[in-house]
């Protein structure tokens, strides 16, 4: 037997059950514990033992002892010559004593070290390896929003596109319609003298479609300028009541043909530096979607002083906005209402809300459906800083 154990790689003891002396040290745990078998043999277990928790394994020692039942466990030792602190597993087996002798416990002891490390690294790859998986699924997942987005954009545009020819087409064909009108008119006419009147219906109805064209055309520039950062102001000195009101009597045609009225109230005089054609751009778009979509009913627009903001705010009596839509609408291309049902683009409200912002202003909305809707544009009286100020430049 003790020829096996010799021979063993792991280490062996034999203590005696009461004393705790040790009575056989095997060839290998001399080896760990770098002491001749002389010295450790005859020694206490506790004086052979290279570690601080001693103790606790003396006390388990004399208990298989004792008690008879097997039991294991680990300990960290310092043995002489280790770079790191060694875990052994102590494996403690009651060996039955003779008549003469007293119960003796065999330890077996097995060097642990390399294979905790072993599984800890394992953890340490798996948690890795959880990382990266969780990593993995949420690329996979950004992909497939980004996928989904694609498609929203890709149909978006498809839609816009469709939209953007509908209302193209719409002033080409009432044009098409006044010219063909017009030659007809010249073979009818006798002599060559035609009446003023039909020259000036023929010229009005071939302005405001012209108007309207190029209204259309200047959105559509508008949004890829902003699409690429390069929506141009030019800063002047504004009086916004003064542009409102110009504005309005500017669009005495627009306004007649929505069977409409609009009354202007300004509170004061509101003045303030801005570029006066894009601030008159967001009040026609406001404008022009209270008389599209105000139901024929009165429109009020309000120009106002708010502290250190110049306000002004349209309201119309008409289809009003449900809540939910209250945002969406300042989106590019989101409309409430079917363009079958009235015609449009979709980013009046877009580009008027970029403009705002891009002066450190707002444009908000208060509305319930049929009740009417209210917009309201403040714009800081002073352009903020990230307004580019293009001196004499031209805009566009
Ligand atoms: N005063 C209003 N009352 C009711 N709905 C409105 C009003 N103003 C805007 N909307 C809703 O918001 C949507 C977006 O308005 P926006 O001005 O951006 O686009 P549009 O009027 O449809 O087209 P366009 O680009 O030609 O102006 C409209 O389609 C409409 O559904
Ligand atoms: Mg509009």
């Amino acid at each position: 037997m003790t020829f096996l154990l010799d021979h063993s790689l792991q280490g062996f003891l034999l203590i005696e059950g009461q004393s705790l002396v040790v009575r056989y040290a095997n060839t290998a745990f001399c080896e760990l514990v770098r002491r001749p078998r002389s010295e450790v043999e005859g020694s206490r277990f506790r004086d052979v033992l290279p570690c601080a928790a001693s103790e606790d394994c003396l006390r388990r020692t004399s208990r298989v002892a004792r008690e008879g039942v097997s039991q294991s466990h680990s300990i960290e030792v310092n043995v002489p010559g280790a770079l790191v602190p060694l875990t052994w597993e102590l494996q403690l087996s009651p060996v039955d004593g003779s008549a003469t002798s007293a119960r003796h416990v065999l330890v077996q002891i097995m060097d642990m070290t390399e294979s905790i490390e072993f599984r800890e690294q394992m953890v340490r790859i798996n948690e890795k390896l959880i990382v990266s998986s969780i990593a993995q699924q949420e690329l996979a997942e950004k992909a497939e929003k980004l996928n989904a987005e694609l498609g929203r954009a890709l149909s978006v545009r498809d839609d816009f596109i469709a939209i953007a020819s509908h209302e193209l087409r719409t002033p080409l064909t009432s044009l098409d319609l006044q010219q063909q009108l017009l030659e007809l008119t010249l073979e009818s006419v006798q002599g060559d003298v035609i009446s003023k009147d039909i020259v000036r219906k023929a010229l009005d109805i071939t302005n405001r479609q012209i108007q309207k064209l190029a209204r259309l055309v200047e959105s559509m520039l508008d949004l890829s300028r902003i699409n690429q950062g390069l929506l141009r102001t030019r800063i002047e000195d504004v009086d916004l009541g003064a542009l409102v009101s110009d504005l309005i009597a500017g669009m005495s045609n627009e306004i007649t043909s929505a069977r409409t009225t609009v009354d202007l109230i300004v509170e004061g005089k509101v003045t303030g530096r801005w570029d006066a054609s894009r601030v008159e751009q967001v009040c026609v778009n406001l404008l022009t979607n209270a008389l599209k979509y105000g139901e024929r009913r009165p429109v009020i627009v309000r120009v106002t002083r708010q502290g250190a903001n110049a306000q002004v705010s349209v309201r119309d009596s008409g289809l009003g906005i449900a809540e939910v839509d209250h945002e969406r609408i300042f989106q590019r291309f989101e409309r409430a209402v079917s363009y079958k049902h009235i015609s449009g683009l979709g980013i009046g409200l877009f580009i008027a809300r970029e403009i705002a912002e891009a002066y450190g202003g707002s444009i908000t909305v208060k509305s319930e459906p049929g009740c009417g809707a209210t917009f309201t544009f403040e714009i800081p009286l002073f352009a903020a800083r990230n307004v580019t100020d293009l001196g004499d430049e031209q805009t566009g």
